[in-house]
Order: structure tokens, then sequence, then C-alpha cells
């Protein structure tokens, strides 16, 4: 099989890795890619954008199939592109179409998807650009915090949660006059969800889905869950909370709902859906849905998976994934990302890097934002710069694993949490009790 896959960061270095494994695999092409995924297959200089070269080279290379590693080709109708051209329909493409990645690249979408098919999530009401005075008395009828969202895709920015009412409706209006672009001419609104957060993977044909490994997100940029967002400073998977019993309840008013309500819509989906869930009190609600795999937590969750990723993509191109194994390995896996200095802020790139890394089979280095200089030199190329996953029987065991390999990496500015997977290692965090979910009165 001959495979391309779209993107360049960790992620898409996690699935190249993984990919290269299968005893199926012919040629991997990865675009652009970058120094990491370099090792698993090779890199094509093609922009995500580009589909028309991106069609070209499938094409050429004689590609079997495409897996699309970030959102905004989906957003952008990457699969109907291939649809709507003679020549390329016959290659399937892991994604979504454009219809279908409107429940990431639409809140609004994605929000009255879920109230039509019944899954759980916060309440919530939409406002345009004038509809400021509506907004601000829905924001009076609610409890702070007060949750506001763009409705479009900001590039993860586009979230902003106040404590006070003032500088909420200052926001609101901020953000319908173009904070965040187009992305906010709407805003969602909706309540606050006390718990703790979960993402939750699966990979669907449409018809059945496969449950991929669960992973906790951390999204601060320092220890303690303190200072800005990022786009995730580590990942570990299992869960410890995200039981059977949880997880029965993720499956059959979460999942299943979704994958019912988008056949009802009529909305064919082969892909990834990513549920970015809320443990309410041992209740799951969805907060978001992305159309892809998460980033760190791709970089976890390939490490525990057994099963022959090619397989599982062949399985959802023919409408067969309920034949495919989808084995999940019971270690654990901590994902720890080193950034830049100054990153979610301004950094700076082109820093060399040194390393004297020697990692046996169960740590993986993920490349996220790094690049070949003019001479030859590995640099830093990005804010995520690297992720490193170790594997192991225990949180414990895997923190001290990956904590010391990322000790071997150097960077000017290298910036890394020390802290990732301490909050899930406490003997019944499972029963952890999040504060009592406040209502809408
Ligand atoms: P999103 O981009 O929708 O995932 O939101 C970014 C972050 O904001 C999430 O990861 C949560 O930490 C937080 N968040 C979003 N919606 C809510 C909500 N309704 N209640 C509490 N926190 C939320
Ligand atoms: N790590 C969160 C995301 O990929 O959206």
């Amino acid at each position: 099989m001959n495979i391309l896959l779209i993107g360049g960061g960790g992620r898409e270095h996690a699935l190249a890795w993984k990919i290269s494994q299968s005893p199926q695999l012919s040629q991997l092409y990865i675009a652009p890619g970058n120094p990491g995924t370099a090792q698993c297959g090779t890199n094509i200089d093609i922009k995500t954008s580009d589909f028309e070269a991106l069609g070209q080279f499938a094409l050429q290379r004689k590609v079997d199939i495409v897996v699309v590693g970030p959102e905004d080709p989906l957003a952008n109708g990457i699969v109907d592109y291939f649809a709507s051209i003679d020549e390329l329909q016959q290659i399937p493409l892991i994604g979504p179409s454009q219809g279908g990645a409107r429940l990431e690249s639409s809140k609004d979408f994605a929000k009255s998807f879920m109230m039509k098919y019944g899954v759980p999530t916060a309440r919530y009401a939409t406002f345009g650009k004038n509809e400021v005075e509506q907004g601000f008395a829905f924001l009076s009828k609610l409890k702070a915090p007060y949750v506001l969202k763009a409705d479009g895709l900001a590039a993860g920015k586009g979230v902003i949660i106040s404590e006070n009412l003032d500088e909420a409706k200052t926001t609101l209006n901020e953000m319908l006059q173009g904070k965040f672009g187009k992305a906010s001419s709407k805003v969602v609104i909706e309540e606050y969800l006390e718990g703790i957060e979960v993402s939750v993977f699966v990979l669907t044909d449409g018809t059945t889905y496969k449950l991929l490994p669960e992973a906790k997100d951390y999204k601060r940029i320092d220890d303690g869950d303190e200072g800005p967002n990022t786009g995730g400073m580590g990942a570990v998977s299992p869960v410890p909370f995200a039981d059977k019993e949880f997880m029965q309840k993720v499956c059959t008013r979460i999942i299943e709902p979704t994958l019912a309500g988008l056949n009802s819509e009529e909305i064919p989906y082969k892909g990834f859906i990513f549920f970015g869930l809320m443990n309410c009190s041992g209740e799951p609600y969805v907060i978001e849905y992305n159309v892809r795999m998460g980033d760190p937590e791709t970089e976890a969750v390939m490490t525990r998976l057994n099963a022959d990723l090619i397989d599982l993509f062949k399985g959802v191109a023919l409408g067969k994934l309920h034949e495919c194994s989808c084995e999940i390995s019971p270690l654990t896996a901590v994902t720890v990302v080193a950034v830049s200095g100054g990153y979610p802020g301004e950094y700076e790139s082109g820093k060399i890097v040194k390393t004297n890394l020697i990692l046996d089979n169960s740590s993986q280095l993920f490349h996220a934002g790094t690049k070949i200089d003019a001479e030859g030199k590995l640099v830093t190329a990005g804010g995520r710069v690297f992720a490193l996953t170790a594997l192991a029987n225990s949180i414990d065991e895997a923190q001290t694993k990956a904590y010391q390999a990322l000790e071997q990496i150097s960077f000017d500015g290298k910036y890394y949490r020390h802290d990732i997977g301490n909050d899930l290692k406490c003997q019944n965090c499972r029963n952890q009790e999040p504060r009592q979910l406040r209502r809408l009165e």
C-alpha cells in the first residue's frame, strides 16, 4: 500500500511512525512532513492547502489512501475536491467532507447538532453581529464563569472564559466586532461545566467505529495548570477515571448518537472523531468535536495501539471496519512536550538542537516544530518543538522515563512542564469528585 499523509507536526510524526510499522506498507509520503517524519517515509514539499498538487502527486505515485492529519484541509474541503475530480474519485481519504468537518469548523453547527441528537452538552445560545443586546441579556441570566466561543476556527484561541459579567460583555462585543476575524462573526455563549477533561477518539467508516485509547491533555503552559492555554503541553493515556462505566456512557450517550446523527443528516463520515469531553461527577458532556486526532494526544495514543493502522484505514475505506481488530496495550503512555521559550506568545526559532538521546523501544521522540537548516543542522522551527513519549507499567515509571529522556535534548530556551500525569497518580482519582455541576437557572 502507498500512503500519503498530510500535515507536518507532532501528530503527523506519530501517525507516520505507526503507519511505517505496518507490514502492508510499500511507500509512505508525508506532505510536507518534518525531520521526524523523514525517518518514517519520504517528505514531499507540497503545502497542505494545495489540493491540486496533492491530487496530482497521489495519482502519479499511485497512492492507495490519503490520511489527513490537521483540520484546515478538511474544513477547506480536500475530501470534496478529490470527489469532484474524475481521476481522483477512486482514492479514499481518511477524514470527513467539508459538511462533516463542520462539527469542528462551526461551534454553532456542532451545538445545534448535539441538541438535535440528544448528545449531552452545555446549554447555549448563539449571537450574530446585530445581536449584542440579546447576548448581554443572555449573559446576565448565567452565573460566572462565562464561556464565549468564536463560531469558526481560530487556531485553538477562540474560547474565552471570563469570571466577571462586565468583562464577558466587553469580550462578546469585541468578538462580534471581529476580534477573531470572520471566525467570531457569530459567538456561542454557553453554560460553564465544572469537571475534569478527557479526550476520546474513534475511527469510523460511517457505520461502525473503533474506540482508540483515550487521553488526558495538559493545555496550560505552566505546572499546576497555570498560565495561558497552549496547543497542549503533554498527554497521558489511559486516563484512570475514564473507567469501564464512564466509557460505556460515552459510547451509548455520545459516540453512537453522534454517528446516528451524521447518518440522519446524510453526512458520510470516514475518519477520526475526537470528542473533547468533560467528566462532570461521572457524567460525560461534550465540550467540542474535532474531526481529526489531537496533538499531543496522538503521540501518546499511537504508542498504545497494537493494531495495524493501515489495516484500520483499509477497513474505513472499504466500509469494513467491523472486520478489523483494534488491540490496545494495557501499558501507560506519558507524553511531555518541549516548547520554545516564550510560547504560546512570541518565541524565537532556528535554535540548534543538541541531543545524545538513546531510546529503547518503549520511548519515542516525535518532532513537532523542527527543520534542517541550510547547513544541514537540526534546528527549532515552531512553538512546540518535540513530544517525548514513554511507555511503561505505571504513570510513575513512564513519567520518570520521559523526563530522563527529555533531559538529553537541549536547545536554547527549552521549556516543559514538570507535572504531566501527577494529577492522575492518586490511588482513588477514579473517584475524584469535581465540584457540583452548575446549571442555567
Ligand atoms: P474548546 O476549544 O471548545 O475545547 O475550549 C477550550 C477549552 O475551554 C476547553 O478545553 C475547556 O478547558 C474550556 N471550556 C470550553 N467550554 C467549556 C465549558 N462549557 N465549561 C467549562 N470549560 C470549558
Ligand atoms: N490537544 C488538543 C487538540 O489537539 O485540539
